[in-house]
Order: C-alpha cells, then sequence, then structure tokens
C-alpha cells in the first residue's frame, strides 16, 4: 500500500479531538495529503449503521449486535473509503479503529478480545494501521475532563467502572501489541503530547519512504 494508515485511540475525554486537528495542521503546512475519517462512520452506509448503534431508543441491543453492526460499519468503510485512498497514496488519520471494538465490545462488554479480533479480521480483510497513537488517561480523569468537576451520581458512577476497563483495556493492548500501538500520556500538556505525536509519525513517513 503507498500511503500511510495511522489510527488514533483513546478513552472518552483523553483529548483525541484537539491532538487529531493538531496533527493534521503538522501535515498540511508540511505538504502531506492526509484526510480525516472517523468510526462508526465515514461512508453513508457507515453513518446510518453508527446512527443506529448510537441511537438511544435501541437500549435492548446485544453486545454481540452492537459488535457486528461496528464491524459492518468498518467493513464499509475499508473498502469504500480507506483502502482506495491508501492506494492512491494519502495518509491516512482514523478517529478510532478496530481497537476501539476490541477494549470496548471485547474487553469492557466481556466478549472477549480474540472473538472481536476475529470478526474484525473479516470486516477489514486484515488491513492494520502502520501505526496506532494512544492517549492514555486514567478513567477518573477521563470523566472530570467531560463533567465540570463536580461530584459524580449513581449513574456516572457506574460508567465510571466501565471506563476504568476501557482504559485498563487499551493499556493491555498497547501491551499485546508495542510495535503498532505508541501509547503516550494523556495527562501530560496538549504541546508535549502534540511534540510526541508529531516525532512519531515523522519518524514513520520517513522509514516509509525514504
Ligand atoms: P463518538 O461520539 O464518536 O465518541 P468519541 O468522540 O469518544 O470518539 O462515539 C463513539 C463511541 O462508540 C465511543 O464511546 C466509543 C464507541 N465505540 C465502540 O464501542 N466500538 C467501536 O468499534 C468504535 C469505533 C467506537
Amino acid at each position: 500500500m503507498k500511503g500511510l494508515f495511522i489510527s488514533i485511540e483513546g478513552a472518552d475525554g483523553s483529548g483525541k479531538s484537539t491532538q487529531i486537528e493538531l496533527l493534521r495542521n503538522y501535515l498540511e503546512k508540511n505538504n502531506y495529503k492526509s484526510v480525516l475519517t472517523r468510526e462508526p462512520g465515514g461512508t453513508i452506509i457507515s453513518e446510518a449503521i453508527r446512527n443506529i448503534i448510537l441511537d438511544k431508543k435501541y437500549m435492548e441491543m446485544s453486545d454481540m449486535t452492537e459488535a457486528l453492526l461496528y464491524a459492518a460499519s468498518r467493513a464499509q468503510h475499508v473498502e469504500e473509503y480507506i483502502k482506495p485512498l491508501l492506494e492512491k497514496g494519502n495518509i491516512v488519520i482514523c478517529d478510532r479503529f478496530v481497537d476501539s471494538s476490541v477494549v470496548y465490545q471485547g474487553y469492557a462488554r466481556g466478549l472477549g478480545i480474540s472473538c472481536i479480533e476475529n470478526i474484525n479480521k473479516y470486516a477489514t480483510k486484515g488491513l492494520e494501521p502502520d501505526i496506532t497513537i494512544l492517549l492514555d488517561i486514567n478513567a477518573e480523569e477521563g470523566i472530570k475532563r467531560k463533567k465540570n468537576q463536580r461530584e459524580l451520581d449513581r449513574l456516572e458512577l457506574q460508567k465510571l467502572e466501565f471506563h476504568k476497563k476501557v482504559s485498563e483495556g487499551y493499556r493491555e493492548l498497547s501491551n499485546m501489541y508495542p510495535n503498532r500501538i505508541k501509547r503516550i500520556d494523556a495527562s501530560k500538556s496538549v504541546e508535549d503530547i502534540s511534540n510526541e505525536i508529531i516525532s512519531t509519525v515523522k519518524q514513520l513517513i520517513n522509514d516509509k519512504y525514504k
């Protein structure tokens, strides 16, 4: 594949959006062709599936249905959008990819890491990011950033348990794939984090195109 595939992962409140924007600014300034996309989403069909997954009308959705819908949305996204862009030599930045499913559905919801990895091997036909940037934040900090530092109510505390599992799951995954997943401490300053991401991406570009 001529292009470069970068995924960005992290629990809610990890500062993904800010960092994605800074990375895009850097790539643009240096005249690299880059495209930003997100999951679940990125194509008309994938966005339609996203609306089903995130709709509060469907609270009874089973965990496995959810996992398969994320994978279905991803299959379309890879086939219709990501692969053709990579073949044309673009740098594709994807806000969440398979690791989100492995962590949220496999680890936090308990369907199992290998089950979700297997489903997604079919969905992506084996496409993996060249690098994954993981913004590592602990659950309390992530939730605090989202809600303005007041005491958490019962529901939010339940959420906290889920978020703890998400953060744990991401750490476990980054230990499983240390070559692909670059873990960055998201409690550092925005500037420090951005510098770390940019130097990692620069290195990758050098290795790939030298
Ligand atoms: P979104 O509003 O895009 O959140 P964020 O800004 O945090 O990316 O919602 C996506 C939600 O879906 C987010 O909570 C993570 C979750 N998710 C999964 O559970 N599995 C997946 O495979 C993906 C891609 C996302």
